[in-house]
């Protein structure tokens, strides 16, 4: 038995990194997967292998959302969860972010965010029950200097995480948020002062693999964790703590 049987699954940001993880482990675990990103080779490619279904998606976009939705609920006649976990990384102090950049981190981090939680807040609400995680990040529990816009959206992402989990708990929705660390994928590349010096300062010496963030997602989207709403989960090596 799968800890997602009878599940549908929708993963935004899933055509590389955690995304893809998180398609991976949920299809392995029985979950029946879609996969929306906006890189859209890289997409088909990801699901094909994974074996779940692969839809572009500007998660930005209010009109590609609900038509996303209404394909799932017309196939598959549900949706049980939904990872919000698309996001893009920008680095600079707050004194030198560009209004346009304040801007395009925004829309997708955080108003991605809002957009993908009210879309199928309505249908999990009919059925009586549903799972949202959105990746917020280690940057929206601390400042997050040299990267103020992008810091400014995971705190907002940690933010409408607790707002949404309070509104919709009796309607049988949970909704929590990850806060990864340093996560060994494409993004953490973008990290001023590179990896390395990083991976220094944590605990346990070493960035996470995709993986070990999709472990987490999956406790998390799944019934095995049915007390847990409006929390925060961190998946860190240890650099919280110190
Ligand atoms: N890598 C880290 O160290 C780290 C740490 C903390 C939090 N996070 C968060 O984890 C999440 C996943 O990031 P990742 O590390 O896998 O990085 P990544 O860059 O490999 O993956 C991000 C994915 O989001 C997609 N995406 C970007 N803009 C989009 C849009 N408008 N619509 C749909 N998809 C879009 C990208 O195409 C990409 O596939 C992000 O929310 C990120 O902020 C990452």
């Amino acid at each position: 038995m799968g800890r997602l049987d009878d599940k549908i699954c929708l993963i935004t940001g899933a055509a590389r990194g955690q995304g893809a993880a998180e398609a991976e482990l949920f299809a392995a675990e029985g979950g029946t997967v879609w996969l929306a990103d906006v890189l859209d080779a890289e997409g088909e490619t990801t699901a094909s292998r994974v074996g779940g279904t692969y839809r572009h998606l500007d998660v930005a976009d209010e009109a590609g959302w609900q038509q996303l939705v209404d394909e799932i609920l017309n196939r598959d006649g549900q949706i049980d969860v939904l990872v919000n976990n698309a996001g893009i990384f920008r680095s600079n102090r707050m004194l030198d972010t560009p209004l346009n950049e304040f801007d395009l981190v925004m829309n997708i981090n955080c108003k991605g965010v809002f957009l993908g939680m009210r879309t199928v807040a309505g249908p999990m609400r009919e059925a009586g029950s549903g799972s949202i995680v959105n990746i917020s990040s280690l940057a929206g529990m601390q400042g997050a200097a040299g990267a103020f816009a992008y810091g400014t959206s995971k705190w907002a992402v940690r933010g409408m995480t607790k707002t949404a989990a309070v509104e919709l708990a009796r309607r049988g929705i949970r909704v929590n948020s990850i806060h990864p660390g340093l996560i060994a994928t494409e993004m953490a590349d973008q990290l001023p002062g590179g990896v390395e010096r990083m991976q220094r300062g944590i605990p346990l010496g070493r960035s996470a693999t995709a993986d070990e963030v999709a472990r987490l997602a999956l406790f998390l989207a799944s019934d095995e964790s049915s007390y847990s709403t409006g929390s925060e989960f961190i998946v860190d090596g240890g650099l919280n703590a110190v």
